[in-house]
């Protein structure tokens, strides 16, 4: 059966009248972003995450993200004072999606994981709407698995997410033709730009931007040149705004490591992870959100190694 979920974002809503809320499972770098992201576009968010200091540490990180848009003269006083209102703090995962119209799990890249979460809310959102901010698992498998493939879609958002115009909308084989539509009006009223993408490894985004990454990976294992002047060559010579190293520090040498293993599984050789790659998560060195990766990283700024 095929359930439309209610309408989140009616162009109908009376005024003042809040467009939604949204759970986001997951409190890591892009739950963060996520919820800045619907709690300044006037959604209820609530946030959770197994570890409870991290949905702390989220609401801090988010409050002080709002705080430095004033300061710009990006965000008035009073929408930021609106948007922090907006962010709730969930200390389980039910109350977290009780009532809610749109569930979005940021949990790490591991099918079990995000199989579970969603299995364990089906009955306290029964009409939300279930996206997943996976890189690259399949979203017909992960319907499946949870047991409402209609209500199953990808909602892929960048890093960072409050800066990144995309929203890659990844369509399972059983997604409804309404949870489309839900999709698609969630990325107007967040202010983002969205392309829908059939359910494939690595969608249209990850496929590229991994195999990028871990070609300059490789090329620093063999000694081409310097991270530095890997990342300049992207840099200057095709315009990238920040070279595939220094992103893979961005977005997280784990989370890179996660994507790649599955699409080398899924789509063959040219995906294999590069050791140096292995060996840095093993070590911990995972880029930013650890301080090192293939940059040294002080106050938000990269410095070479
Ligand atoms: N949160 C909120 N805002 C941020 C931010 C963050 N984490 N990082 C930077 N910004 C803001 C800055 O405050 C700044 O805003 P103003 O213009 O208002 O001052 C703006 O973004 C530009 O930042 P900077 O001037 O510091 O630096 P920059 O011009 O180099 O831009 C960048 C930074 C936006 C990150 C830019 O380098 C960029 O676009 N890099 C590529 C990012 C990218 O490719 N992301 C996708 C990764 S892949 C992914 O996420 C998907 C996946 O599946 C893993």
């Amino acid at each position: 059966m095929t359930m439309r979920p209610d309408s989140l974002v009616s162009p109908t809503l009376p005024a003042g009248a809040l467009p939604g809320i949204v759970a986001v499972l997951g409190a890591g770098t892009m739950g963060q972003g996520i919820a800045q992201v619907a709690a300044q576009n006037g959604y209820r968010v609530r946030i959770y995450d197994a570890a409870a200091s991290r949905t702390h540490e989220a609401r801090t990180n988010i409050v002080a993200q709002l705080e430095k848009l004033v300061t710009k003269g990006k965000l008035t006083a009073s929408a930021r004072e609106r948007a922090v209102e907006c962010l709730t703090i969930a200390t389980n995962l039910r109350e977290a999606c009780a009532g809610c119209n749109v569930v979005i799990e940021a949990a790490p890249e591991d099918m079990a994981l995000k199989v579970a979460l969603f299995r364990e809310v089906l009955d306290v959102a029964p009409n939300a709407l279930l996206g997943s901010n996976t890189s690259s698992l399949s979203l017909t498998e992960l319907g499946a698995k949870v047991g409402a493939p209609e209500r199953v879609i990808g909602l892929h958002f960048f890093n960072p997410p409050p800066v990144m115009e995309l929203l890659e909308i990844v369509r399972g084989i059983a997604t409804s033709d309404e949870t489309l539509a839900h999709a698609l009006d969630l990325a107007k009223h967040l202010g983002k730009t969205p392309i829908v993408v059939r359910d494939s490894p690595g969608f249209a985004t990850s496929r590229l931007g991994v195999l990028l990454g871990a070609e300059a990976i490789r090329m620093l294992e063999t000694g081409v040149a310097s991270a530095a002047d890997i990342d300049r060559g992207m840099e200057l010579g095709y315009r990238h705004p920040m070279g595939p190293l220094k992103l893979t520090d961005l977005v997280g040498l784990d989370v890179r490591l996660a994507i790649l293993e599955h699409l080398h599984k899924e789509l063959g050789e040219q995906f294999r992870p590069p050791a140096l790659l292995r060996t840095m998560v093993r070590a911990g060195k995972l880029g930013k959100k650890t301080g090192e990766g293939f940059y040294v990283w002080q106050d938000g700024v990269a410095h070479a190694k």
